[in-house]
């Protein structure tokens, strides 16, 4: 192993691996070395060119965080995320579509009963959200878990907006549980587009490529239960000038609602509202877990 150029370099780092017991990792990492030769030798990647990507992988490492992930960011920006997850969730037609997770999920969101208001104090215009969760034989999934999480009118997450001593209030998030018959309903606030955080290294690279950083407006959706696939999704706003460049290709057709604006009266839940609201309608329907397969 010695003497090695351009050529003969690949097939002696991949020779190396044979060592390695575990056969996913192995096949991994052969296939990144080939594709990673394979792109140097097709740019003809030059030492600068390579001192400055890795000088930007450091800055993407630099401001990463428990509270910021610009490595998500990053697989986001280049489609990755959407790739992983299109590949990962193949299901039959009449499956609501799963979509990129996001970074902005939080594990411990507070507990919410049907009707409750989830925006705990974030500002936006009310809006009413329902719709029923079911099978895709048409049957109610009955307790599901429903969490959802979303960006308040000025475009932050909670998580991004943290009190004067670090600690953060969780709003416009939060999980409910889905009725007997399948249904669910919440308060929040009207989704608007917002800009992905574009203030590091990930936002300098979008700049220099002439890409925006904007996000249609949406609402996040994980749908929990037993026997059923995990759904991660989101419902985007019908309408929204941002649903075909979202900088995330996140977008999918079947996921697009209408949300629907009303004057000042009644709520669907009965309350007064007095200010324009809006209704959001949205049914999911999750495929069922495939058999575990007995040990
Ligand atoms: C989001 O929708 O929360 C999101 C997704 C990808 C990157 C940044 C934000
Ligand atoms: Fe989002």
């Amino acid at each position: 192993m010695r003497n090695l150029n351009e050529v003969t370099i690949t097939q002696a780092v991949t020779a190396s691996l044979a060592g390695c017991e575990d056969a996913r990792l192995r096949g991994v990492v052969m296939k990144l070395v080939e594709h990673l030769h394979a792109f140097a030798r097709e740019t003809k990647l030059t030492e600068a060119e390579w001192a400055k990507a890795i000088a930007f992988l450091t800055a993407v490492g630099h401001i990463t965080d428990d509270k910021r992930q610009e490595f998500i960011l990053l697989s986001d920006v280049l489609g990755l995320s959407t790739l992983v997850v299109a590949q990962s969730h193949a299901k039959p037609e009449g499956c609501t579509e799963a979509t990129v997770f996001g970074p902005f999920y939080v594990a411990d969101s507070p507990q919410y009963a049907q009707f409750d208001d989830i925006a705990n104090g974030a500002r936006g215009e009310p809006c009413f959200v329902g719709g029923q969760v079911r099978s895709l034989d048409g049957e109610p999934v009955a307790h599901a878990s429903i969490e959802v999480w979303q960006a308040d009118e000025e475009g932050h997450y909670d998580v991004q907006v943290p009190e004067a001593d670090g600690t953060v209030t969780h709003r416009a998030r939060g999980r409910l549980h889905t009725d007997a018959d399948g249904r669910f309903a919440f308060r929040s606030i009207l989704a608007e587009p917002y800009p992905i955080p574009h203030d590091g290294p990930v936002g300098k690279l979008l700049e220099a490529l002439g890409r925006h950083p904007w996000r249609p407006a949406h609402l996040h959706f994980m749908i929990e239960a037993p026997g059923f696939e995990t759904l991660i999704t989101h419902v985007f706003r019908d309408g929204d000038r941002y649903l075909d460049s979202d900088v995330v290709f996140g977008v999918r057709s079947t996921l697009v609602a209408q949300w629907v604006r009303h004057e000042p009266g009644t709520a669907p839940d009965g309350s007064p509202v007095d200010v324009p609201f809006y209704t959001l309608d949205y049914d999911f329907v999750l495929n069922r877990a495939a058999a575990a397969v007995p040990a």
